[in-house]
């Protein structure tokens, strides 16, 4: 488990896909389980009292429930704790794509903005986002947003039950439009977190980026001292 933290490290930060996996001096990595049984790297076995988070409430591998398909020895992988085939995925995923540093699995679209959101806010200390008129990035709060009455304004809240507090930390832009982005920069440039984007609008149709606009968003966010979130 020591060498495989060391190596869980170099991929995802604190060598962990959620904070409660991780305690001192490095957390047991998984293998295998069956039944009510989890088994560790180094072979030692437990029972999941949880049941995989509730997810595996029939047991891992139950005959009933599974076909037997499958010889593979991670077949039947053990759920919410820090795993060997993460680390083995989190390894594949880099060297397809080797611009990557680290990365963090998420459950969802959602979440994964929601987590780069604030990543933003925390690393720049601001608290303005910037978003695309009709860009979707899910369902939470800070991405639920329509334009503000008028350009340069704060944005308003798109559904019942978000806080227009919530809202009134969103500014929304409009895609392909490399003007509009640097008008709301020079009002609002030191307090931008981040300029959150779909590199192609994919939720109003297939709408692609005019040549060079990505580009001039990421420029404008370097010069601002703004995080440029893909999404
Ligand atoms: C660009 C983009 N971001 C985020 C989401 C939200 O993902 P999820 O439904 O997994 O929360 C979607 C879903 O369609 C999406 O298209």
């Amino acid at each position: 488990s020591s060498d495989l933290f060391d190596e869980a490290k170099t991929l995802f930060p604190g060598g962990v896909n959620s904070p409660v996996r991780y305690y001192e001096p490095y957390p047991i990595y998984f293998r295998q389980a069956l039944g009510a049984r989890i088994f560790d790297v180094e072979g030692n076995e437990y029972i999941d009292f949880c049941m995989g988070f509730g997810t595996m409430i029939g047991g891992y591998g139950n005959p009933m429930i599974t076909m037997e398909y499958d010889s593979h020895p991670y077949n039947f992988i053990p759920i919410g704790v820090p795993g060997e085939t993460e680390i083995e995925l989190g390894k594949e995923i880099k060297s397809a794509i080797p611009s990557i540093q680290m990365m963090r699995f998420t459950n969802s679209g959602t979440e994964a903005v929601m987590h780069a959101i604030r990543l933003a806010r925390a690393y720049t200390g601001r608290n303005i986002i910037i978003k695309m008129n009709a860009g979707f990035h899910g369902a939470n709060d800070y991405v639920l947003v329509n334009a503000g009455s008028g350009a340069l304004t704060f944005g308003t809240p798109s559904s019942p039950g978000i806080p227009r507090i919530v809202s009134e930390t969103v500014i929304v832009a409009d895609f392909n439009n490399v003007e509009n982005l640097e008008e709301i920069f020079a009002k609002y440039g030191d307090k931008i977190a981040a300029v959150l984007v779909e590199p192609v609008l994919g939720n109003i149709g297939v709408i692609p980026p005019e040549p060079d606009y990505l580009e001039n968003v990421q420029k404008m966010c370097n010069q601002n001292g703004s995080l440029f979130i893909l999404d």
